[in-house]
């Protein structure tokens, strides 16, 4: 621990997540890699990715997350989760599961993977190739969640619900289970990067949200009484709660990014907010994390305005997240409009009345999609 910034005493980051790529052969709508990922092409080579791996363990890092872009791109990813496992890190390979196969599960298990967790995009091919961008998609998920429980791994299998999928719950739970899922994340879509860009086209409306939690209960409540061992959780779009998520369990409190060129973030998010951050290669990540403006920006809570600063739940939120709270209000350290005792709860509330006027699951093909390459964006169909 140190007390170095006489905000509070700064633990060691617990999680270190490694976005090898933002190279990605889908194209989902809410891809939270930046808006400008083209712009940051160069990648840290694998003596690099190594060093980060051993700076973030030798700080006390225990977690480790290898995500992207598709984490699967890099050849040398076996490499890493060999030289994580042999530093003693939990790892957990964060995938859309295009670009495995058997070789290369019973390779990374080799190597000493802990965990993968594989995304879903729909309960059936034709909505999940048009979310995805890809026709072929979606049965090579379905072959590699298969395969992963087949190799001895728990099946843990995320979705990200949005107002084109949010109605089929019921059919993707079904999914889930039949392929024999220990873990089911269906997570709604939150809005950074390319999901806030096509926010209009994503965010269901809050007769949609408490339908699939409904749903989602129901289903507890039958594989319970099967006896069937399938963890649901159910994760509400921030847009409808009434306080803010303790977004990382605090700005540079437990958890740390490392982004493909280097960035060393708070967040996966944070390179939306008007700051620069260091890279590793410049300082070591023991002094970014305890010394660099930008890690330091928002601890503690001297920089909160009202009401957050005088908030008995300050400590508990943080204020929220503050990505969100830049790309609603354009202050970075305004209180996350999603409370509602923010000045700006208008401006969700303004989403949520657009959300509910809209005809539900109508506009696909209007969402703007990255594009693998670059970042030119294009519109679908
Ligand atoms: Fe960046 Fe919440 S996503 S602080």
């Amino acid at each position: 621990m140190s007390e170095r910034h006489g905000v509070e005493a700064i633990g060691a980051p617990l999680w270190l997540l490694a976005e090898l790529t933002y190279r990605c052969p889908l194209q989902c709508p809410y891809c939270s890699n930046p808006l400008d990922f083209a712009r940051y092409r160069d990648e840290l080579d694998t003596d690099a990715w190594i060093d980060v791996l051993r700076q973030a363990r030798a700080m006390g890092a225990v977690q480790l997350g290898f995500s992207g872009g598709e984490p699967l791109v890099r050849r040398d990813l076996e490499t890493l989760v060999a030289e994580a496992r042999r530093l003693g890190f939990y790892t957990n390979l964060i995938t859309s599961g295009v670009g495995l196969d058997g070789a290369r599960i019973e390779a990374l298990r080799e190597a000493g993977l802990d965990h993968i967790q594989i995304s879903l995009q729909a309960a059936d091919p034709e909505m999940a190739a048009a979310v995805a961008g890809s026709a072929k998609a979606h049965a090579a998920k379905l072959a590699m969640a298969r395969a992963v429980k087949a190799a001895g791994y728990p099946m843990v299998l995320n979705v990200v619900l949005h107002r084109h999928n949010i109605d089929d719950v019921d059919r993707l739970i079904a999914l889930c289970d039949e392929l024999g899922a220990d873990a089911v994340e269906l997570a709604s879509c939150q809005y950074y990067g390319w999901a806030r860009l096509n926010r209009a086209g994503l965010l269901p409306s809050r007769a949609q949200v408490e339908r699939a939690e409904e749903v989602t209960q129901q289903w507890r409540q039958r594989l319970a009484a099967r006896g069937r061992e399938m963890r649901l959780l159910f994760v509400v779009p921030d847009y409808y709660a009434e306080r803010p998520k303790a977004c990382m369990g605090g700005w540079g409190a437990i958890f740390l990014t490392v982004a493909p060129d280097g960035a060393v973030l708070p967040c996966h998010s944070a390179r939306e907010l008007p700051m620069s951050f260091p890279r590793v290669g410049d300082r070591s990540l023991e002094d970014i994390w305890y010394a660099s403006e930008a890690f330091n920006r928002f601890r503690g809570d001297a920089w909160m305005r009202e009401p957050c600063r005088g908030c008995s739940e300050r400590h508990q939120d943080h204020a929220g997240c503050r990505c969100q709270a830049y790309l609603l209000t354009g202050d970075p350290a305004a209180t996350d409009p999603v409370c509602s005792k923010s000045p700006k709860r208008e401006l969700i509330e303004l989403a949520r009345a657009e959300a509910g006027d809209k005809p539900e699951g109508r506009g696909i093909e209007a969402l703007v999609s990255r594009q693998s390459r670059n970042s030119r964006t294009f519109r679908r169909g």
